[in-house]
């Protein structure tokens, strides 16, 4: 059909030419996302940061990187508008502005972290092509690398702001924690959060669970290589977990949406804690309902990691593959559903994605 022919219908050109112009930059937007990921993995981002204007050839040196893969990936940041390019010394440039939110340490936070889930997603489409034909689920072994990032998202989300701001959500819990009390970390992962803690208060002793080996080889050894007695890290499905009052904090950063059941890993959570114990709970922050997500920072990455990796494990364990946008709603129904005295939210300035749960067992 004709453009005059689709206007008799009806059909808004405008429209529909804007919307196409809309398309190309999400398209374009996609491959800058990929090659930030790349920017980050080899450090050219770092080393960029600070720097006068340089050659693709200095740029590749002080990297050890080759020079010709550095100047195409140049030209992918130049034409995104990352970089600055001055064609009469072929000189590039990463504004400091531009630097202050890829690099790591970062004033703005590391978006260029956030750029991997992106480049992850397009490694695994043909595993989760089979999903959309089958409505079977996957594994956490169907993505590479996948503890390695969320450590990298755990460092700047949950880490960074442990002493200043997460841990006094929850009152005298510095306190208690320097006192010396028992803790868990349900889905630790690399359990960064957790060797942070361990760290710095020694007379507390603190327990990471998690469904993957290979994680917790990594936070083992970390926490030899750090010289802590008082972390250890074991391999638990945690599916059927049944401890009792066994513990003063139990901590869950980003890692109760995908479980198998999250209403039932909640309850045995609230089991586990010693009376007055309290849980944290750092999980997606997004609305259960689809409409309110509209405005919701980066609804569309995080329904496409929901899509591509928290749904489909989820499914994979027999489990109800509920999202990541379950929603903060669902999120503190079950923590009072769980048996909870108190349950207290916070989305905190540091972690917009995110919402925080403080939660008291009588
Ligand atoms: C999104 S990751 C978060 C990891 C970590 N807390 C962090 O912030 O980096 C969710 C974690 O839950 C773990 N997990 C999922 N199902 C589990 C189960 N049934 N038992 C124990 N751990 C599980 C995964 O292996 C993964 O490490």
């Amino acid at each position: 059909m004709t453009f005059q022919q689709q206007a008799d219908t009806g059909f808004d050109h405008d429209k529909a030419l804007a919307f196409a112009g809309r398309m190309s930059d999400f398209i374009s937007a996609g491959a800058v996302a990929v090659m930030t990921s790349i920017g980050h993995r080899t450090g050219l981002f770092d080393t960029m940061a600070g720097r006068a204007p340089a050659t693709s050839a200095e740029i590749a040196d002080v990297c050890g990187l080759a020079e010709r893969y550095v100047r195409e990936w140049l030209a992918v940041m130049v034409t995104g508008g990352v970089v600055t390019y001055d064609p009469a010394g072929a000189r590039y440039h990463l504004p400091p502005e531009h630097a202050a939110s890829l690099t790591r340490g970062a004033p703005l936070g590391n978006l260029a972290v956030y750029a991997q889930h992106v480049a992850l997603m397009g490694q695994v489409q043909e595993r989760i092509l089979r999903c959309f034909a089958s409505g079977e689920g996957a594994a956490y072994a169907d993505y590479p690398d996948f503890h390695r990032l969320m450590a990298e998202d755990s460092d700047q989300t949950v880490v960074d702001q442990l002493d200043t701001v997460i841990l006094p959500l929850a009152g005298d819990l510095p306190e208690r924690l320097a006192a010396g009390i028992d803790v868990l970390d349900a889905g630790c992962g690399r359990g960064r959060a957790l060797l942070a803690m361990a760290r710095k208060y020694p007379l507390s002793r603190f327990l990471g669970l998690d469904l993957c080996a290979d994680a917790l080889e990594d936070a083992t050894r970390e926490a030899a290589a750090r010289g802590l007695t008082n972390v250890r890290f074991e391999v638990c499905d945690m599916t059927d977990f049944a401890a009792e009052a066994a513990f003063d904090l139990i901590t869950s950063f980003d890692a109760v949406h995908d479980q198998k059941h999250p209403a039932d890993f909640l309850r045995r959570l609230h089991r586990a804690l010693r009376p007055g114990g309290i849980h944290l709970m750092q999980d997606i922050g997004g609305s259960a309902r689809l409409e309110a997500n509209m405005e919701f920072p980066m609804a569309p990455l995080l329904y496409a990691i929901s899509c591509l990796h928290c749904t489909p494990v989820s499914l994979g364990q027999g489990g109800e593959g509920l999202g990541t946008m379950w929603g903060w709603e669902t999120a503190e129904r079950m923590l009072r559903e769980a048996g909870h005295a108190s349950v207290t939210r916070h989305v905190l300035p540091h972690d917009p994605m995110n919402v925080w749960f403080v939660s008291r067992k009588a």
